[in-house]
């Protein structure tokens, strides 16, 4: 392949879209000078995929109109070597050759929702196309809070205790979901199974608050999950880099709300300075925190990175009570804001290194992948085959 096309792949409807466009603004920053040509995936809320030199500068997604406008339709294509492009959408013509470039690697920057959740590495993977950050297992598992648990559960990586019910069991059986959340134990914490960005999450001290927390997280999911709440509660997060083979633990974190229970105004919109996403929020880095308990947590960390089959960067987030120091794993975010680097420099790794090393690590899945033999060349569709099929015919 001559030139090294990167796309960069962000936006989409999501919650977390904006903070997607900041990280992706961070790779573009960070790759210009590194010999390769970068080509931006954006992801329109409404879902269109979208290409164009536009999309490279921040102060046009004020007037996110005029910046479609001034963008071309795009999607993942085949040509007739087998190799995937990033083709323009309709407008090849007599004077006019479409926009169509070979894909090097996608370099995966959304955050939350169908960016995230593998639906997207689904089509990378339809399309063979190296990407960043994990499969589509890790992805999707990991969005889905009650799943996530339940592989921690069975794979000893301690979980606050709880309950989950869908909408239907709610209508049907409302009072054997508050005995059993009684049984729990208030103060607990409602949140929407597919979410994410604090949306819909509430901490509630009684049964009626109860109510009214589920019928609000069912505005946006149809599968709750009900938690114990810790307190005192301290969370920590520390990021993993690798594959499930070969990974390693940054420092910790230790992320200020100026609530108990941290919210998306306190991660997105405290004035933080929207240009340095996720980084300029307020954290302790390292945690202060006792060497033993920074210990448990990074080595956590890495067994659940293992344990998710995760690659690429992911945050792990965990509850931890700050009186007994138990430590709980709260979620996995498989494409943490700014890809974590600001865990990550405090190693000697920069942004653009970091960067690097996703693409480095993409390659490698797809050269592994790719190495595997997963088809075969005998035809059992062919001629000779198919005579046999013959006798299914009205065995339906
Ligand atoms: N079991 C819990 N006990 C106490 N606080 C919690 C608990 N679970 C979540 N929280 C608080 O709610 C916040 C959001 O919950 P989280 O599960 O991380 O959802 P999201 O995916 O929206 O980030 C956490 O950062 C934490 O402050
Ligand atoms: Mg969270």
């Amino acid at each position: 392949m001559s030139n090294k096309n990167l796309i960069i792949a962000f936006g989409g409807s999501s919650p977390e879209h904006e903070v997607s466009v900041l990280t992706a603004m961070q790779v573009f920053a960070a790759m210009e000078d590194r010999n390769y040509e970068l080509i931006p995936l954006y992801i329109t809320k409404s879902g269109k995929w979208l290409s164009g030199d536009p999309l490279k500068d921040l102060s046009n997604y004020k007037d996110l109109k005029k910046l479609e406008a001034e963008c071309f339709p795009v999607s993942f294509s085949k040509d007739e070597m087998g190799t995937t492009h990033l083709t323009e959408q309709g407008k090849a013509g007599l004077f006019k050759k479409a926009f169509s470039e070979p894909v090097y690697t996608v370099v995966c920057a959304f955050h939350g929702s169908e960016g995230e959740n593998g639906a997207f590495q689904g089509a990378c993977e339809q399309f063979n196309i190296p990407y960043t950050g994990s499969g589509v297992l890790a992805s999707s598992v990991g969005m889905d809070k009650v799943k996530a648990k339940q592989l921690c559960e069975a794979n000893n990586i301690p979980v606050t205790s709880s309950l989950d019910f869908y909408e239907s069991d709610w209508e049907a059986h409302q009072d054997t979901i508050l005995k059993e959340a009684e049984m729990l134990g208030y103060p607990l914490v409602v949140k929407p199974a597919n979410l994410g960005s604090s949306i819909g999450v509430k901490k509630v001290d009684a049964e009626d608050e109860l109510i009214d927390a589920v019928e609000t997280a069912f505005r946006y999911d149809a599968h709750l999950l009900v938690e114990v709440a810790i307190q005192p509660l301290m969370e920590i997060n520390c990021s993993v880099l690798g594959t499930a083979e070969n990974c390693r633990a940054s420092v910790c974190e230790r992320p200020l709300g100026s609530t108990e229970t941290l919210s998306f105004e306190d991660k997105y919109q405290s004035g933080a300075g929207a240009d340095k996403g996720m980084a300029s929020a307020d954290r302790v880095i390292p945690a202060d925190i006792s060497p033993e308990l920074t210990d448990t947590i990074r080595s956590m960390a890495v067994h659940t990175f293992k344990t998710f089959d995760a690659s690429g960067v992911a945050r792990l987030d965990f509850l931890v009570n700050a009186d007994t120091e138990d430590v709980y794993f709260n979620e996995i975010n498989t494409i943490p804001g700014s890809f974590s680097f600001y865990l990550w420099d405090k190693s000697d790794l920069n942004f653009t290194q970091l960067v690097e090393e996703l693409i480095e690590i993409a390659l490698q899945r797809h050269h592994a992948k790719n190495g595997r033999i997963r088809s075969y060349d005998t035809n059992l569709l062919s001629e000779k085959a198919v005579t046999g099929i013959k006798g299914l015919k009205g065995t339906k």
